[in-house]
């Protein structure tokens, strides 16, 4: 058996000769067949839940050529790096394993390296190949479902052998970026042929729009991802069926800015009851065009026999506070399925900073908004994303956006010193907060934030809560917050899982937990994380 040799791609390098092949006894000949071994593949990603379920659609596309995974990078033929491009530590991360990466190649001639995810830009293609000199193929995110027919790896029937049509550009501020045009379409196909390897048995991502129109000043996922690209109705309702046939409890609809979803859509008579402008920012009409309310609805009401939701729990990120439409919170307060917990990034609490930031809202439609949920929604959890040491941010907004925090009370806060990054407008501003301010405004955030988390999580003692079991963690784990457990009975785990609030909750249990929702009740609660028992 030879290894199959991978193509040499994009970036010239030298020749290099297959594995010797193994040389088969005599008595045998008969029996060897001329198959070549497929690379065992590992794909690491970095990143948000977008690249997740990008990778998960990858390895899928891998598994269906033939490819087997490896257990590790080191043990691997190809390595897939699936990469992010939000601040530039994601960045050198990557970078910073090139020499390692060009080491297993000396070791292994045979071994290819893929690049693709944020940092692969149109247009950025000419300096990739110098800032990541072991990579031998780069594909941008619109190009990833073109994988397997690059690498030489696909049938000539199977899929990956089509052609996907040529790419299209649009220009994004002063840049060009790739359109997600052609994703809809080969998600539906991978879907379809049961080429998405999910990484749970329990959750599952949907991807129901591409891309971002977004002018976040200091954000480089337009430029990644490109404008944003729908997909169509019927196809998402379609995969979350196939999830609830297949048992998934916990489905989460995914896009950089999910609450836009359908304004790209054609209008069509089944959704006359949606009515809309958009008003702020490029302005749309929405009349007629599905929304991600009615995309709600639709997943809600998939039953099962005995009349339950056949997907118990519901979930969509991220939300953009422009298009959190009322009818959006009245799908989400009536469809029992739609969990009661938001991510509702904020980035600042200051007006002049929002402003500069392009966000589009202020501080005072922001905590409206928050009223209207948790009016809607009683005892939603808020989770949202901060940015501090924007350009031009003083002490005195600094000081701001702490008081956003004291007053919104959010369950969770992930927060980042900005990082300016190219192409993107913030990236001709001054960058004038220094490093050290950046990283005291950062710690004094995150220790803000630990006490109103722990506050928060009190308010759980002495309830019951449903939560849905998906690991088994070591025995250390629950040794957490100054508290140490005693160890768990014989027979029993130190298991934890989500409840509906998305609140990490860790309790023991058998094995045989793992991927039901069961009932718990909370004993102790940390900043991160609440510990509870089983109830009857
Ligand atoms: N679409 C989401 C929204 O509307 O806020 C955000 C998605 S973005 C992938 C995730 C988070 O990264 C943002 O909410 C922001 O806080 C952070 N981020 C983006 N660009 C950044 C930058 N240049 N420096 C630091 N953090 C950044
Ligand atoms: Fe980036 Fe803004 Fe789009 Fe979110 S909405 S992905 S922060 S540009
Ligand atoms: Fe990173 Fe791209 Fe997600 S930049 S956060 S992987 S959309």
């Amino acid at each position: 058996m030879t290894l199959r040799q991978l193509p040499v791609l994009d970036v010239p390098r030298p020749a290099v000769s297959a594995r010797p092949p193994t040389a088969a006894p005599a008595s045998l000949t008969e029996f060897v067949t001329d198959d070549l071994a497929l690379p065992r593949f590992h794909v690491w990603t970095l990143g948000c839940q977008m690249n997740k379920s990008d990778s998960e659609e990858m390895a899928g596309a891998l598994l269906a050529a033939g490819c087997a995974e490896a257990a590790s990078l080191e043990s691997a033929e190809l390595i897939v790096i699936n990469t992010c491009a939000i601040r530039e530590a994601a960045e050198h991360k990557v970078i910073g394993r090139m020499g390692a990466l060009s080491r297993l190649k000396a070791g292994n001639p045979a071994l290819r390296v893929v690049m693709t995810g944020c940092s692969v830009r149109a247009d950025n293609a000419a300096a990739l190949g110098r800032r990541y000199p072991a990579v031998d193929l780069f594909l941008r995110p619109d190009e990833e479902p073109e994988l397997v027919a690059r690498l030489g790896l696909a049938s000539p029937t199977g899929p990956g052998s089509l052609g996907r049509g040529a790419p299209s550009y649009q220009r994004v501020g002063r840049s060009l970026a790739a359109t997600a045009e052609r994703l809809p379409a080969d998600r539906a196909a991978a879907v379809g042929e049961g080429r998405v390897a999910r990484s749970s048995l329990t959750h599952a991502w949907i991807p129901i729009i591409y891309g971002c129109d977004k002018t976040c000043t200091y954000c480089i996922v337009p430029f990644s991802r490109g404008p944003e690209r729908s997909r169509p109705f019927d196809d998402i309702v379609e995969e979350a069926r196939a999830l609830a046939r297949a048992g998934y409890q916990d489905v989460t609809l995914l896009g950089q800015n999910v609450n836009s979803y359908g304004h790209d859509l054609p209008p069509e008579p089944r959704f006359a009851d949606v009515r809309g402008k958009r008003t702020l920012g490029r302005r749309l009409d929405l009349d007629g065009k599905p929304d991600i309310a009615a995309l709600l609805r639709a997943i809600d009401s998939i039953g099962t026999a005995d009349g339950e939701r056949a997907i118990p729990r519901l979930r969509f990120i991220t939300s953009h506070p422009w298009d959190l439409t009322d009818p959006l919170i009245a799908a989400m307060a009536e469809c029992a399925s739609v969990c009661e917990h938001l991510h509702l990034p904020v980035q600042a609490g200051d007006d002049a900073v929002l402003r500069r930031m392009g966000r589009q809202y202020t501080v005072e439609s922001y905590l409206a908004l928050v009223e209207r949920l948790r009016a809607a929604i009683p005892g939603i959890s808020l989770t949202t994303d901060v940015i501090v040491g924007f350009c031009g941010e003083t002490d005195a907004h600094f000081e701001r956006t702490l008081d956003l925090l004291r007053t919104v009370r959010y369950d969770q806060v992930f927060a980042a010193a900005f990082s300016p990054r190219p192409v993107t407008p913030a990236a001709r501003l001054p960058d004038d907060v220094p490093l050290a301010e950046k990283k005291r405004r950062l710690q004094a955030l995150l220790e803000l934030q630990e006490e109103i988390g722990l506050e928060r999580n009190r308010e759980w003692m002495g309830r019951s809560t449903e939560v849905l079991v998906d690991e088994v963690r070591p025995q250390r784990s629950h040794e957490h917050d100054g508290e140490t457990r005693s160890p768990a009975k014989p027979g029993q785990l130190r298991l934890a899982g989500r409840n509906r609030e998305n609140k990490l909750v860790h309790l023991d249990g058998a094995q045989e937990l793992v991927g039901a929702r069961v009932r718990v009740r909370v004993e102790h609660a940390g900043p991160y994380a609440l510990v509870g028992s089983l109830t009857a």
